[in-house]
C-alpha cells in the first residue's frame, strides 16, 4: 500500500504541535503510554544498549533512555517540526552527540540503517496503513527488543476513531488514525522471531514488549 508519508505527516505533525508537545513533556514528564514503554525496557536491565525510536515524536524514549540504558539512539521521523524539537531537546540535555536524527519514512530507509538492541514504537503503527511493512521492517532491525503501543481494539475507540476520520475526510485532510488488528501485528512479530513477554493496558493505549528468541 502506498502513503506518501512523510508529506502527510509533515502536515499533521506540525510545528504547533511539536512545540505544545515539548512544553507538556518539560512540564510533566513522559506521557502515561510512554512510561509503560520506559518500565518494560528498563526490566530488560540493558546498559549501554543501542536504540531505535521509529516515530519518536520529540523524542521522549531517547531522551529518558539515554539517562541510563542506552548508549546512542537512532530517531527515524517522518515529521520535520517532531525532529527539530527532538534535537533541540536533545541538545538541552546534552544528548545530541549520542542521537542520530534521520527524516523519513521509517518503510523506505530501514534496510539501511544499523541494527540496535530496542527498537521502540510508540503511538506510531496507528499513523501508518500498512502496519505490515512497518513492522516487518522494525523487527528486522532488532536484535534483542521491540515495544510498541497502539491504541486498544475496543468499541468506544472504533466509533470515535470512525469519528475522527470522518471529520478529516470531510476537511480534505489525507491523514487518517488505524485501529490495526492486534491479533495481526502479534502473528507478524512471532513470525518474525519475537515472544510478547508484558502487555498492559491504559483507557485507549496498550502497551505490548517482545523479545527476541530466534534470529
Ligand atoms: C502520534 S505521533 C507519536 C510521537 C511519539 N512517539 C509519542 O508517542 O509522543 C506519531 C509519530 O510517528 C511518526 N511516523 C508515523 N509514521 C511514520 C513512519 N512510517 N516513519 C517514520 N515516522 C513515522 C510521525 O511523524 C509522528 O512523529
Amino acid at each position: 500500500m502506498r502513503c506518501n508519508c512523510c508529506e502527510i505527516t509533515d502536515n499533521t505533525f506540525g510545528e504547533d504541535s511539536a512545540r505544545a508537545d515539548v512544553r507538556r513533556y518539560r512540564r510533566r514528564g513522559p506521557a502515561e503510554q510512554t512510561k509503560l514503554i520506559l518500565r518494560a525496557i528498563r526490566s530488560l536491565n540493558f546498559r549501554d544498549a543501542e536504540l531505535l525510536d521509529i516515530g519518536g515524536g520529540i523524542g521522549a524514549i531517547h531522551q529518558e533512555l539515554l539517562e541510563d540504558v542506552v548508549d546512542k539512539a537512532t530517531h527515524v521521523d517522518a515529521s520535520s517540526a517532531y525532529l527539530k524539537e527532538a534535537k533541540a531537546e536533545a541538545v538541552r540535555r546534552g544528548h545530541d552527540g549520542r542521537v542520530r536524527f534521520i527524516h523519513a519514512d521509517f518503510t523506505d530507509v530501514a534496510a539501511d540503517l544499523p541494527k540496535a538492541d530496542i527498537v521502540t514504537l510508540d503511538r506510531v503503527v496507528c499513523c501508518y496503513p500498512d502496519f505490515r511493512s512497518l513492522l516487518k521492517a522494525a523487527a528486522d532491525r532488532s536484535r534483542s527488543a521491540l515495544a510498541l503501543t497502539y491504541p486498544r481494539e475496543t468499541w468506544y475507540l472504533r466509533i470515535g476513531l470512525r469519528i475522527g476520520n470522518f471529520f478529516q475526510r470531510l476537511r480534505r485532510d489525507p491523514f487518517r488514525v488505524f485501529l490495526h488488528p492486534v491479533a495481526e501485528m502479534d502473528a507478524l512479530l512471532k513470525r518474525e522471531g519475537f515472544e510478547q513477554v508484558s502487555l498492559r493496558r491504559l483507557f485507549v493505549w496498550e502497551m505490548a514488549l517482545y523479545k527476541r528468541t530466534a534470529v
